[in-house]
């Protein structure tokens, strides 16, 4: 029979990753509740028009990377793409966002259909946050500060930088887009070919073409820069002076627009070179108009979101992870016999109780030797060892399998206190 396989571009996380992934989302989850933020979990498929609507129809995103299908009553469902929709969606449902301020964060996975290659899957998962309620730049400052701490936590903070952007209010780049047409018009046939496409559907995504006769074309373009009004100019300014304050450098790269349509003021990326094609590792940006788009009071937002995948990589490419991480126990018990078996039980059971220590016990018998590899195997720190003799004297052998000392028989009286000087912070 042949084989059922998983989806192109959708992966499994095997139990040697997974522990990776659980400590980036606990150092995440730690430095958002720090700054405030508070989980919210939505539904994994929506209406298809939430997503067209907020993201916007001429993106690559609702154009052509969307699972989008009929329910069996006809309605059209897609497969959630990114997590800023449905925050909305949700925050205007049950009334979060009127007359009030909220900071959500959410994590999961969402769906587009990109051509995979490394960093850039089907399924993947973001880590998000969305604040409500918040008009000035300070909000866009302490986002942004946010994730600088949480690069700091992981050992990341000199391989990412940060890019920034403003993209100004809509009708200011309305007049933007205008004379960026009028630039471009007659120079059309010299455009990339998905630059000529974008020409009328999409102009300022032509910006951040990646090519370079395209890009060389742009060099004597219209700047969005000089068609911003004065309070759009300022809350810029007064973002920046808040990074310049908090130390965090930045690149401001007016070529910056952000694949989805719902962003004014407010845009940014952290990337790396550490990982190829796929170097952005964080986007986000200030959507001021979405919650009225999609059908609430006026309400600013301003969020990001980060590519849990890419930051994996990254911290396996660039420090490893700790030996803990990868060990399955703590303690390994190993036991010769009935009696000690039944006595092993009994002393697990002790230390789960008292510590939060991974203890995992030797399952299913076998001799000494294959316990000890079974215990080697699990890259537990310690095993305790239970023999004929130790039962009968009311001992317990503690032997280090990370280290060289050797191994120690002490009273199980004792037991406690003795691991309790190995494992400091479990107790
Ligand atoms: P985005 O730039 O589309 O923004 O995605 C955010 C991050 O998700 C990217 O920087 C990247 O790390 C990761 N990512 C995106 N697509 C893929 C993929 N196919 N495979 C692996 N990782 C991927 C948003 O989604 C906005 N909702 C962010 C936001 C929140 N803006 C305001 N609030």
């Amino acid at each position: 029979m042949s084989k059922i396989q998983a989806i192109r571009g959708m992966n499994d996380l095997l139990p040697e990753q997974s522990a990776k992934w659980q400590y980036l989302e606990a150092s995440a989850k730690q430095v958002l509740a720090q700054y405030g933020f508070r989980e919210i979990r939505t539904p994994i498929v929506e209406q298809t028009e939430l997503f067209k609507r907020s993201i916007g129809e001429v993106t690559d995103i609702v154009e052509k990377e969307m699972y989008t299908f009929a329910d069996l009553n006809g309605d059209s469902l897609t497969l959630r793409p990114e997590g800023t929709a449905s925050c909305v969606r949700a925050g205007i449902e049950h009334g979060l966002l009127f007359n009030q301020t909220q900071k959500l964060w959410y994590a999961g996975p969402m769906f587009r259909h990109e051509r995979p290659q490394k960093g850039r899957y089907r399924q993947f998962h973001q880590i998000g946050a969305e604040c409500f309620g918040f008009t000035d730049a300070d909000a866009d400052a302490e986002l942004i500060m946010l994730t600088a701490r949480l690069w700091r936590q992981l050992g990341l903070a000199d391989h990412v930088q940060l890019e920034l952007n403003t993209l100004g209010l809509a009708e200011e780049r309305k007049a933007f887009r205008q004379a960026l047409v009028d630039y471009l018009t007659p120079i059309a046939s010299q455009l990339d070919e998905d630059s000529q496409r974008r020409l009328h559907s999409n102009p300022m995504r032509i910006l951040d073409s990646k090519n370079a006769q395209t890009q060389a074309l742009l060099a004597e373009a219209p700047s969005l820069r000089d068609f911003l009004g004065e309070a759009s100019r300022n809350h810029f300014d007064i973002l920046l002076q808040h990074l310049d304050a908090a130390g965090i450098k930045y690149v401001i790269n007016s070529r910056l627009v952000r694949g989805l349509d719902y962003y004014c003021h407010t845009v940014f990326e952290w990337t790396t070179q550490s990982l190829g094609a796929q170097g952005t590792v964080c986007a986000g940006g200030r959507y001021d108009g979405l919650v009225e788009q999609l059908g609430g009071k006026p309400c600013p937002g301003v969020g990001f979101a980060m590519g849990v995948e890419r930051l994996v990589l990254m911290l396996e490419a660039l420090q490893g992870f700790g030996s803990e991480l990868d060990a399955q126990a703590d303690v390994y018990v190993v036991a010769a016999g009935t009696g000690a078996t039944a006595k092993a039980f009994e002393l697990a059971e002790r230390l789960r109780d008292q510590s939060r220590l991974r203890v995992m016990q030797n399952l299913g018998g076998g001799s000494f030797k294959s316990q000890m590899k079974k215990a080697d195997k699990s890259q537990a720190r310690v095993a305790l060892i239970i023999g004929e003799d130790e039962l009968a004297n009311a001992q317990v052998i503690i032997k280090p399998l990370q280290e060289e000392t050797g191994q120690n028989t002490v009273a199980e009286a004792d037991l406690m206190a003795a691991l309790q000087d190995i494992f400091k912070d479990a107790f």
